[in-house]
């Protein structure tokens, strides 16, 4: 289903997906998605060495290699966090460095995540900023839609936290916006109702090349999902269990039947992608002595600790997506950085991939340890092996 202006009598707006030539289109073609979660940020897990480091460089040659490895899609996350927030010193801003990557790259997605109710952004920024990335990277850009599920990044922009309900309608007036000013043939004069900014002959050219930029969201709630039916194009989810890939695959099987019905419901279709940490050396003892390693050398960031106590409410989350890890009826996983952890050979990692295929999974958004040296891996080890399994085209 197309989304309609606000506009009455205004025209309708084509998704991506609807395009069978659109780089969204080529990816959701393969078996089984492949992306990389990026690392934009200091990210101390362990003291067990790691080439992993927030810079653009880094994160660059790491998106080139996935590229040519044939990787459909890369993802960043983004946080706003005061000074002592994060897990180290820095974090670039995913809309601007994978905004950067679209002219350095040729066939991978690029997806940032972007808070769109800080600011609060206007959807003529939105709509403009986005058919600009659009052009760039010739309809391969997208943006994951953000709201802040923390009271802490909302106080960083001088706010508070909004209801978890009420945030989703309110970026679904402002999607419903900006996908009129992208769809538009008119100027658009338009105030928001739920939202503070309004809109006067407001104008965008040019128009993005399949429709609109690719569009994600990450979730795990009702409200969530009916946003992502609606407006994304994929959806991004966590295991509704544990982190442990036994209680992920007991737990997504609903979970996907119930986000594609929501989809099916308003006629519209959604690739679910998911976020494994993929722990993988050539036999199983050096796999696991691998993921051991790295809990061993896990340790408390003291000065984070302390400073995440002191100002304790402002970091409670309202997510839902997260709630299986807090039910002891789950099996949890290592804490390896992952939505879902895999470890094992290549065959085993492969056998793993494919039962989350099974399950109703359409895309990972792999996690690495140590990017450089696990991409290789991937890319020598698993990859031919997910090509025989008829994972990859
Ligand atoms: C896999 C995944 C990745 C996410 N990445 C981010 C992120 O980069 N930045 C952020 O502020 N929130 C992120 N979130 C949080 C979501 O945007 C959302 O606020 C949260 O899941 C609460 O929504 P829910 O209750 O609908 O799950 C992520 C959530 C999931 C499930």
């Amino acid at each position: 289903m197309a989304s309609v202006s606000v506009r009455e009598g205004g025209p309708r707006l084509k998704s991506p997906l609807e395009f069978p030539d659109s780089p969204l289109s080529r990816a959701a073609r393969q078996p089984l998605m492949l992306g990389v979660f990026l690392n934009l940020q200091d990210n101390q897990l362990s003291t067990y060495p790691t080439s992993n480091t927030w810079t653009f460089d880094y994160n660059l040659n790491i998106v080139q290699k996935a590229e040519a490895l044939g990787f459909d899609l890369v993802f960043s996350k983004a946080q706003w966090l005061p000074k002592g927030g994060y897990d180290g010193d820095a974090s670039l801003d995913a809309f601007v460095a994978l905004g950067a990557m679209a002219a350095a790259t040729k066939s991978i997605l690029l997806v940032s995540t972007l808070h769109v109710l800080y600011g609060p952004l206007h959807p003529l920024h939105i709509a403009k900023f986005g058919a600009t990335l659009d052009h760039i990277a010739k309809g391969r850009w997208g943006i994951n839609v953000v709201t802040g599920h923390r009271p802490i990044g909302h106080e960083m922009f001088g706010r508070q936290l909004i209801e978890h309900d009420k945030r989703y309608e309110m970026a679904g007036e402002l999607f419903d916006v900006t996908h009129s000013l992208w769809g538009e043939d008119e100027n658009l004069t338009y105030e928001g109702k739920l939202n503070s900014w309004k809109l006067g002959n407001a104008w965008v050219t040019p128009k993005p090349l399949y429709g609109r930029p690719i569009l994600v969201n990450a979730t795990g709630s009702t409200a969530g999902i009916d946003f992502a039916a609606k407006y994304s194009d994929l959806i991004f989810v966590t295991s509704p269990g544990g982190a442990h890939i036994e209680s992920a695959l007991e737990t997504l099987p609903e979970h996907t039947k119930t986000i594609r019905a929501a989809a099916a419901a308003i006629g519209r279709e959604i690739k679910i992608v998911i976020n494994p940490v993929i722990i993988s050396r050539d036999t199983q003892e050096e796999a696991e002595a691998y993921a051991r390693a790295i809990v061993d050398g896990k340790e408390t960031n003291e000065a984070q600790a302390k400073h995440v106590e002191a100002h304790k409410a402002s970091y409670q989350s309202d997510a839902h997506a997260w709630r299986g890890r807090l039910d002891s009826r789950h099996k949890q996983g290592l804490g390896l950085g992952g939505n879902v952890e895999i470890i094992g050979t290549p065959a085993q990692v492969v056998e793993q991939l494919k039962a989350l295929n099974e399950v109703g999974i359409d895309g990972v958004q792999i996690s690495f340890y140590d990017f450089e040296v696990d991409l290789e891996h991937f890319g020598t080890k698993i990859l031919p092996l997910l090509i025989e399994a008829g994972l990859r085209i």
